[in-house]
């Protein structure tokens, strides 16, 4: 690797990786559908930059992938790099410091929406890739690149790509940088993600809304209605009322609690600067990384119905709906979270009033085992440039294209080098610069280590 690459183009990187984050790739809003676009661009023409041999979107309906191939090197493994260039929507716009399009240093952190989910880290890639790249443009094993722009919007354009196409898979590894160290200074891979069913649930009592005055006292408000579901869908102890939900979970074994155990973690620190609150939720009966890694949960992300505007309006709503959301471990599926949900939403729904659960997205939960010679390899990348080994941990989170990436046999490395505190999906989600830096020298020392590995037969 060219040791210097970093310090050398530090400046020019970090513009490149500003004209990036500036494109308000936000997937889940028609109306960003063209910075979508804008962005898949911005990564071609990276790519095509970077002398790749084959540069191509793939087209569906949705958010185009970019799929990138690096000049074959034969006898060489190949390694599958996966990344979102799509990001969630930046509001609420008023908590931002440095708006979230107008990437900003402050003190060692770069602020930006994408700035480390997943932007910053695809970029770290790329890179990675760059400055292991000898005079010809030729990098010591294959690469390949799949980067899609609907991974925060649970979109199937890739979904039905790698069906069509599973042999895009084939690879020695493959190499997912869209996570996180477990602490500031302990890398991390992941032994498992939870999966989703995201959905809306639509409740209706009246035909009209109505005079609060006229009516109020007889008629059945549809906010209040949908508020109360929404209680019993979930107690205030923490308790998910999907019949079954819980029977079906596979507990996480004795020896990963044990592991688990052995994490520092310091509760005091995660509540002020990660959950930012004075109390935390959930099943009391269960630590907090059994609570966030390997049990379901029920949130509710938003509330749509009756007035909002500015003033006051004396109405009884007729309709209300609720955007929500289970988070899935081993031993569920999407599938039957579902119909769960549906059934649990039916029988709580006052008789009359006129319930509809509409599914959005999901994905079920997936895990990963972490003995496969890459992971030795990741591990000494780590080792050598920041002088620790990874620890094994799980996610909370989601990517919902994790067990395809895996299904036809390779081995699927989750890391990653965002920080616990980075805000992702939150106002001024951030990156700590020096974080940019080991990132392309661990990847690219990753690179580098796995072209000395014996590709796998297929
Ligand atoms: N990078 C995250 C997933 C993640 C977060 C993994 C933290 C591990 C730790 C990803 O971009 C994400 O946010 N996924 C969504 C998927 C969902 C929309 C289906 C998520 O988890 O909410
Ligand atoms: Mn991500
Ligand atoms: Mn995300």
């Amino acid at each position: 690797m060219d040791t210097g690459f970093v310090t050398r183009e530090q400046e020019r990187l970090l513009g490149e990786l500003f004209s990036f984050l500036r494109i308000p790739s936000v997937s889940t809003l028609p109306a960003n559908a063209g910075d979508c676009r804008r962005a898949a661009d911005w990564l071609m023409d990276e790519f095509t930059r970077l002398k790749c041999a084959k540069v191509t979107l793939l087209e569906g309906k949705g958010h185009p992938i970019v799929w990138a191939e690096s000049p074959r090197v034969p006898g060489k493994p190949t390694v599958l790099v996966y990344g979102h260039y799509d990001v969630q929507p930046p509001d609420p716009l008023d908590e931002w410091i440095s708006p979230p399009f107008e990437p900003t240093i402050r003190g060692p952190n770069l602020y930006a929406r994408g700035a480390v989910d997943d932007k910053g880290q695809v970029f770290t890639l790329l890179k990675a890739y760059e400055s292991v790249l000898d005079a010809d443009g030729r990098p010591p094993l294959n690469v390949n690149f799949i980067i899609e722009g609907e991974e925060e919007c649970g979109g199937d354009v890739i979904v039905d790509r790698l069906n069509l196409e599973p042999e895009r898979t084939h690879a020695d590894a493959v190499l997912v940088a869209d996570m996180g160290y477990y602490a500031p200074g302990i890398p991390a891979v992941y032994t498992a993600l939870r999966g989703m069913c995201y959905a809306e649930i639509h409740l209706r009592t009246l035909e009209r809304d109505l005079h609060s005055g006229t009516y109020g006292g007889v008629a059945p408000n549809a906010l209040e209605a949908l508020c109360r579901l929404l209680m019993d869908l979930k107690g205030v102890d923490g308790r998910i009322h999907i019949r079954g939900l819980y029977d079906q979970v596979v507990p996480p074994t004795e020896a990963e609690l044990e592991a688990w155990r052995g994490l520092p973690f310091n509760v005091h620190e995660y509540m002020k600067e990660e959950v930012t609150s004075t109390a935390l939720t959930g099943l009391k009966e269960y630590s907090i990384l059994e609570r966030t890694w390997a049990l379901p949960t029920f949130e509710i992300h938003g509330i749509m119905g009756g007035f909002t505007g500015e003033g006051a309006k004396t109405v009884i709503p007729s309709k209300a709906a609720a955007k929500v959301s289970l988070r899935l471990v081993p031993g569920l599926t999407r599938d039957g979270v579902q119909a769960a949900l549906e059934k649990t939403v039916q029988a709580l729904a006052p008789t009359w009033a006129k319930a509809e659960v509409r599914p959005l997205h999901g994905a079920d939960p997936v895990e990963v085992d972490v003995d496969a010679p890459a992971f030795a390899v990741l591990d000494r990348a780590f080792e050598e440039v920041v002088g620790r080994r990874t620890v094994s941990v799980r996610a909370g989170g989601s990517i919902p294209i994790v067990p395809k990436l895996g299904m036809t046999g390779a081995p699927v490395l989750l890391t990653g080098v965002g920080l616990p505190d980075d805000g992702l999906h939150s106002p001024n989600e951030k990156i700590a610069v020096q974080q940019i830096w080991d990132g392309i020298r661990v990847f690219g020392r990753f690179f580098e280590l796995m072209a000395e590995e014996k590709p796998t037969k297929r």
